[in-house]
């Protein structure tokens, strides 16, 4: 059955798949601090605890990992000539930084910082349960030759549009598990060959990404052996990528970068199911609360959590629900309904969605590469699209206005989250440039 999406100024843009911003009615001031919701602040602090527990033998499986730190982290810098083709050279503009987790190390994504942290996680668990792993014992243990032998014992599932499917894939197989990658129609034929490469058996269904990660919860279900990685359901996921903030505020602070009430801060994170994005936004709520708003942004034909969202429906909406295709070239962005968990979090902390049209995703993939020398996918560069809308678009007007931020433009800092593709293969990536040199 369609759905009517409720009178709204941004739906007749939505239903005709023409960019555009639609702000969040429900976001309000310390939504964090909601004690209903299935998250809590104290959760990515036991995170980062995680992340410094497993470090070492992140480091001793990823020898491409900064010697000092075994942490998977990517560089925050600033937007330099590129702001020209963008528009965005004017002091309204405020600060423009890219956050460049599309040279992530280990799986060349954003999908390193979940995909990696649930597999590491799990292996402890394992490990500890079965007696391979004792209480203080060093955790480099289970790189060791009889812990990988265990581990072959067990397989990691996932359904993946491409990139956490390579994450999980390299994560498991470095420690020796199994793995099986159920990919959609979508997946991008290099990261099944990559995949394929690494021995990771890769199940290809001719469906889109939910019916490809409901296949995969199904045969795991059915088998002790399979520990599946749910993207529409996991808390591990979402709590790897949450961390990504702390990264940020540190960064932030060592570039000078004041974020306060005066000096607020404005995310853009490229959005397929929500995870990700809805991860490093419950971070950054938790680190700079109401001075950060986080924006999510998807394709026109693919902005499932736009429509869920926007339709304040108790179930989930679809893009198909709305007549919409889920046909876009950002392949990490395809996905036609939004995990039902991150829209629980989400609901109060979401600033709002804007959605970007493909051919401007090919424009920006190839003016951040010719400008900086940034290599992306499609799905990585439609963060550009956020400080036009949010200093220029009557919507984003109204959002500042809303927000008592109207004068304080100039001493904004915009972070355009970049969330993949140092692993295209260069073949591929001259593909992308080619497709920007002809859509002009
Ligand atoms: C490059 C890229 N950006 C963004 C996303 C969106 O992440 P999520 O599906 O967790 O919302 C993906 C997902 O695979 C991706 O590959």
């Amino acid at each position: 059955m369609p759905i009517q999406l409720p009178d709204n100024p941004a739906r007749s843009d939505v239903l005709a798949a023409r960019p555009t911003l639609w702000t969040n009615p429900h976001y309000v001031r310390n939504a964090i601090e909601d004690a209903a919701l299935p998250v809590r602040p104290s959760d990515v602090d036991a995170a980062q605890e995680n992340w410094r527990r497993l470090a070492p033998l992140l480091k001793t499986c990823f020898p491409e990992l900064k010697p000092d730190s075994g942490a998977i982290r990517s560089d925050l810098v600033p937007l330099e000539s590129i702001r020209d083709a963008l528009g965005y050279a004017g002091a309204e503009y405020g600060t423009v930084l890219v956050k460049a987790d599309s040279a992530l190390p280990v799986a060349g994504s954003i999908k390193a910082r979940g995909g990696v942290y649930e597999v590491f996680v799990f292996a402890e668990q394992l490990a500890k349960r079965e007696g391979l792993l004792k209480e203080g014992q060093d955790i480099r243990r289970l790189a060791e030759p009889d812990a990988k032998a265990f581990f072959s014992h067990y397989t990691i599932a996932v359904g993946s549009t491409g990139n956490l499917g390579l994450s999980v894939g390299i994560a498991a197989r470095a420690l020796g598990f199994k793995a099986t990658v159920h990919m959609s129609s979508d997946a991008k034929t290099w990261k099944v060959e990559r995949l394929t490469r690494l021995g990771v058996e890769v199940v290809k269904h001719d469906a889109d990404y939910t019916t490809a990660v409901e296949n995969a919860r199904v045969v795991a279900e059915g088998d002790p052996t399979i520990y599946f990685v749910d993207d529409e359901q996991s808390r591990h996921l979402f709590l790897g990528y949450s961390v990504a903030a702390l990264e940020l505020a540190e960064q932030l602070q060592a570039r000078g970068i004041v974020v306060d009430a005066d000096h607020p801060l404005f995310l853009y994170l490229p959005c397929g199911i929500g995870g990700a994005p809805g991860g490093v936004a419950y971070g950054a709520k938790n680190v700079f609360a109401d001075n950060v708003h986080c924006f999510f942004v998807e394709p026109v034909q693919s902005p499932c959590a736009l429509v869920h969202l926007m339709s304040d429906s108790e179930d989930l909406v679809s893009v198909y629900d709305v007549g919409l295709t889920n046909r876009t070239e950002a392949d990490g962005m395809a996905v036609a309904r939004m995990s039902a968990f991150v829209a629980t979090v989400m609901r109060g902390m979401l600033a709002g969605v804007f959605t970007v049209d493909d051919a401007s995703l090919f424009r920006w993939l190839r003016d951040a590469h010719e400008s900086q020398n940034l290599r992306l996918e499609p799905s990585a560069a439609a963060g550009f699209a956020g400080p036009g809308f949010i200093a220029s678009h009557p919507l984003g007007k109204a959002f500042r206005d809303r927000w008592n931020i109207a004068d304080r433009l100039e001493r904004a800092t915009h972070v355009v989250w970049t969330t993949g593709g140092s692993f295209v293969p260069e073949d591929q990536f001259q593909a992308f440039l080619n497709m920007a040199n002809e859509i002009g």
